[in-house]
């Protein structure tokens, strides 16, 4: 799976949105978030990204590793939607992203 970190918190830019043949990026509060069952691994979305926020799963980088985590965790309670239009924004976020100071302002 491919996997959105913390570049993208209160940026949410969604040109990523509009890439994606799977509809498999969801919005949060915060930012925006990778189904990682749904996702098809075609990588369209990752240079669109104006801040760089995306990345394979084995390649985001040390300092955002724990965004791994909070992609998967985001749909612990959602399953599997099938799509982002079905669920439109969702008033949540990760916990780790919930907890962090105002970002990339
Ligand atoms: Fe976020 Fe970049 Fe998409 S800022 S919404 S991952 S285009
Ligand atoms: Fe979609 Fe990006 Fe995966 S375009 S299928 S989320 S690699």
């Amino acid at each position: 799976t491919y996997v959105i970190s913390q570049p993208c918190v209160d940026v949410k830019d969604k040109a990523c949105v509009d890439e994606c043949p799977v509809d498999c990026i969801y919005e949060g509060k915060r930012m925006l978030y990778i189904h990682p069952d749904e996702c098809v691994d075609c990588g369209a979305c990752e240079p669109v990204c104006p801040v760089e926020a995306i990345f394979y799963e084995d390649d985001v980088p040390a300092e955002h590793k724990d965004y791994y985590d909070a992609n998967v965790t985001f749909f612990d309670d959602l399953g599997s939607p099938g799509g982002a239009a079905k669920t439109g924004a969702i008033d949540k976020d990760a916990t780790l992203v919930a907890g962090l100071p105002p970002q990339n302002q």
